[in-house]
């Protein structure tokens, strides 16, 4: 069996979660920001941690969706202490991205953990986001690179009160990065400007996008003392492949678990006392653990040239960030 196949398996079944509601800690006075909150696996992270006492902030695109569920997880705790509210977020759409920020810095200066969960996993070939992006790329990594950069002041506020290493960003892989829809060197900044036209090759790429952000962003902030890592959150029983071949999605079936284990592992890595500063920058998997053998080119090109590495991850945040300026 090939190490690329060994590590999807692993991945694709990881036996029963170790980290689960019951380990997530009273959430009092934190102030969470889940994008795509209102389905899947980002419902579950913004229930639990609601249900622990935690302000919650639900990032939607959707207000009737973001009002059912919000409505949905309140019901669900009535006497919780804490809060869940709606803001609007279009990640399809970079003109959304700084009233959003704008919204919630109305409400709050800290931001104690931000969760960027939402995303897409195909599409019809071609679509593009609002600005003319691969509508993957666009959605999954794109954006959310400019959300987090807007949103680094509110973190940075919190970092200086909060207790060590609980100041988080928890960006969003996929097991698919294991394999060769994500090609050898992994995404290059010629993958942005020129999208493949294969979706799974999009959707790959954008989920390695995640570890590169996660790794860029780890160099930039870890002096604030704010963690920055990305995990694979299992694959998991939700909308998310809906918009997929019917045959994939079968064949996909049974490898499939409860949405509520993805937020295990978001959760994980968001507010677990597992994770430290030092971690900054690494890939964990289901249902919250390290990674133990990522790929080495993934690995070299999260590396810059000094360290004799690709420097791929560095040229894809320095285009990433010339690139969504006139949004910011
Ligand atoms: N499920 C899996 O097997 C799996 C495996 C690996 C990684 N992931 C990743 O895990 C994350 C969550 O996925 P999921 O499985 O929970 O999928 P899901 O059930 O489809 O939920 C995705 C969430 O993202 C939101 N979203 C999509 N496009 C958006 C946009 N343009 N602007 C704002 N929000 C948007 C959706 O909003 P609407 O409800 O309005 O569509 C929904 O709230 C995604 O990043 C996905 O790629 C999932």
């Amino acid at each position: 069996m090939t190490a690329a196949l060994r590590r999807t398996i692993s991945q694709l079944f990881p036996g029963k979660p170790t980290f689960t509601e019951a380990d997530v800690p009273s959430q009092n006075g934190r102030v969470f920001i889940v994008t795509g909150g209102n389905a899947g696996l980002g419902y579950h992270i913004c229930k639990i941690l609601y249900s622990k006492g935690g302000t919650v902030y639900m990032l939607s695109r959707t207000e009737s969706k973001a009002l059912e569920a919000i409505k949905s997880i309140k019901f669900e705790f009535p006497n919780s202490s804490g809060d869940v509210k709606y803001i609007h977020l279009d990640l399809s759409d970079m003109t959304t991205i700084k009233p959003a920020v704008e919204a919630f810095a109305k409400q709050e200066s800290k931001l104690d953990v931000l969760f960027n969960n939402a995303g897409i996993g195909a599409a019809p070939e071609g679509t593009e986001t609002k600005q003319g992006y691969e509508v993957i790329m666009g959605t999954d990594a794109i954006a959310p690179f400019l959300l987090t950069q807007l949103l680094l002041p509110n973190l940075q506020t919190a970092a200086k009160t909060a207790p060590k290493d609980s100041v988080r960003v928890v960006w969003t892989g996929s097991p698919i990065i294991e394999d060769t829809y994500c090609p050898p060197g992994g995404l290059l900044v010629s993958h942005l400007s020129s999208p493949p036209r294969d979706n799974f090759v999009n959707y790959a790429l954008s989920k390695t996008a995640n570890w590169y952000l996660a790794s860029e962003l780890h160099h930039r902030v870890k002096s604030d003392g704010i963690v920055s890592i990305c995990q694979n959150p299992g694959n998991l029983k939700t909308a998310v492949w809906d918009p997929a071949p019917w045959i994939v999605r079968n064949m996909m079936r049974i490898t499939m678990h409860p949405p509520v284990y993805g937020a295990y592992t978001n959760l994980w890595a968001g507010v677990s006392s597992s994770v430290t500063l030092a971690d900054g920058g690494r890939y964990a998997v289901p249902w919250g653990a390290w990674h133990p053998n990522p790929r080495e080119d993934l690995l070299n090109a999260l590396k810059s040239e000094k360290e004799r590495g690709s420097g791929e991850a560095a040229k894809v945040w320095d285009w990433l960030e010339n690139e969504t300026k006139k949004w910011a």
